[in-house]
């Protein structure tokens, strides 16, 4: 009884949202999508009263389970106001004032149907390209490797945020950003309100190229797993707990690495060369003599089957930079061995990865690499987590997040601004040059 009435109430949430997604979209102007928001109000109030009706002729045996309903009453209640709320508020504008690459949509969408898709908790929020809203827009995002001094908006009104939006590391700026992210002539102090980055001490932390791990069998706020189909068992507890990996016991190759860009910032490639003089590694992409076209394909994803390890090693050893080569390697069954800025036992389970910064030289690293291979206890270690996390190889959070702090009427009279974001971006903690870890650790 209880249980469907909790059911309930997300997916009416849903279907206002979608309700409400459709008026905006037909509506394109704030003021007459506010009128229909009072349409859908009403709805809101019938639907709720009638379910409120059915539940409570539902209940005959109120006495026993009184305490319970009567939370989750106050759970409906409160629930109401939070969507009568983002109902009465017209939806915050996102405009993407630069494409991101050659994506206008920055590769999220446009429209309320993102946050929607997500399924973030606070969907009151339409994402545009289009620059004529700019007057409306709440948030304006730069992608800053794109930022052109000679295109800027002509206007800013007090309540809107701008948005300095970088997904990648720039670990050898000159500084401020000179040419890079954001070149000097067009570099304006207090320019940028918030910061939308892969560094967590952003104001909005984003991830979403890159991946996360998260509980197996977790829930997003508001959102369920889907139903099974009909006459579908769910997956047998016993085969999910139980889950080996034979194929492992199979591999014959040692290190995989594939890189695109060498040298780098990092200089990985040296310690990659260093390394190769004590165990077997394979190279592919621009820093070997192996390659798998095209990147990224299947097929080429595949070919991880035959190693037991794969260097994850970032470009730039940069504060909370964890790449998609990550997940990459723990999307598959196979172990990474990180290099990077990050402290990854934030990221990821304890005894899920290797990291180069925990062994004395190449030398011992390899030393480490040829016991797990003649151990195969020792090497299987590597995988049990697999039974209690699941990684999310494009996790939406970051975005969800923007939704709901542009709508936090709390964070309305927050006046914020950055008088140099290079100063937090490259200056106050700096990536650490490869040179100086090469150094300390031959
Ligand atoms: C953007 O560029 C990528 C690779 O360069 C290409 O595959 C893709 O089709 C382009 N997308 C658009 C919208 O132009
Ligand atoms: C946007 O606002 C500015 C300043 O208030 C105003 O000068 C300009 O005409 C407005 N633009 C549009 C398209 O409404
Ligand atoms: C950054 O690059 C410039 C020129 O490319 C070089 O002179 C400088 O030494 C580099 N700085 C660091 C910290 O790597
Ligand atoms: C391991 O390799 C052998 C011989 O190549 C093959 O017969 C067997 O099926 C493989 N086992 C797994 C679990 O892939
Ligand atoms: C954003 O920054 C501008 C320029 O520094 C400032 O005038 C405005 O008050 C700030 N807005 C918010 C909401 O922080």
């Amino acid at each position: 009884m209880s249980k469907s009435k909790s059911k309930m109430n997300p997916s009416l949430r849903i279907v206002l949202q979608r309700i409400s997604a459709i008026a905006v979209r037909s509506i394109p102007t704030r003021f007459s999508s506010v009128f229909n928001f009072v349409g859908c109000l009403a709805m809101c109030y019938l639907l709720v009263t009638a379910i409120s009706f059915v539940s409570r002729n539902n209940n005959d045996n109120r006495s026993i389970e009184t305490n319970e309903i009567v939370q989750e009453d106050i759970q409906i209640a409160e629930e109401i106001v939070d969507i009568k709320k983002e109902m009465e508020s017209p939806p915050k504008t996102i405009l993407y004032w630069t494409p991101y690459y050659n994506r206008t949509d920055f590769t999220v969408g446009l429209g309320q149907d993102p946050f929607i898709k997500f399924g973030c908790k606070v969907t009151n929020c339409i994402a545009t390209s289009d620059r004529k809203l700019l007057n409306q827009s709440d948030a304006v995002i730069f992608h800053a490797l794109q930022v052109n001094s000679r295109d800027l908006p002509a206007h800013r009104h007090p309540h809107q945020r701008f948005i300095f939006f970088l997904y990648e590391t720039i670990p050898n700026t000159s500084i401020p950003c000179v040419g890079k992210c954001l070149p000097s002539s067009q570099y304006k102090p207090h320019y940028f309100n918030w910061t939308m980055t892969h560094r967590r001490d952003s104001d909005v932390y984003v991830a979403e190229p890159y991946g996360a791990i998260a509980p197996k069998y977790w829930t997003l706020p508001n959102q369920l797993p889907d139903e099974l189909p009909p006459d579908t068992l769910p997956a047998n507890p016993a085969v999910l707990l139980n889950r080996n990996y034979p194929h492992l016991a199979n591999r014959t190759k040692m290190v995989a690495w594939f890189a695109s860009h060498c040298p780098t910032h990092s200089q990985r490639e040296d310690y990659v060369k260093e390394l190769s003089n004590f165990i077997e590694v394979d190279i592919y992409g621009k820093c070997g003599t192996m390659e798998c076209l095209p990147r990224n394909s299947h097929r080429c994803e595949s070919l991880l089957d035959n190693y037991k390890f794969y260097l994850a090693a970032e470009n730039s050893l940069c504060p909370d930079y964890v790449s998609e080569k990550f997940y990459r390697a723990l999307t598959n069954d196979i172990v990474p061995i990180v290099y990077g800025g990050a402290d990854y036992t934030q990221y990821a389970p304890p005894h899920s990865f290797i990291n180069i910064a925990d062994f004395k030289s190449p030398k011992d690293l390899a030393d480490y690499l040829k016991l797990l291979d003649t151990n195969d206890a020792l090497y299987m270690e590597y995988f049990q987590w697999k039974k209690h996390y699941a990684v999310v190889r494009s996790p939406k959070k970051g975005w969800c997040d923007l939704c709901a702090k542009l709508n936090d009427p709390n964070l309305e009279k927050k006046i914020k601004s950055y008088e140099d974001v290079a100063e937090w971006w490259v200056r106050k903690l700096p990536c650490y040059p490869g040179s100086s870890f090469l150094l300390s650790h031959s």
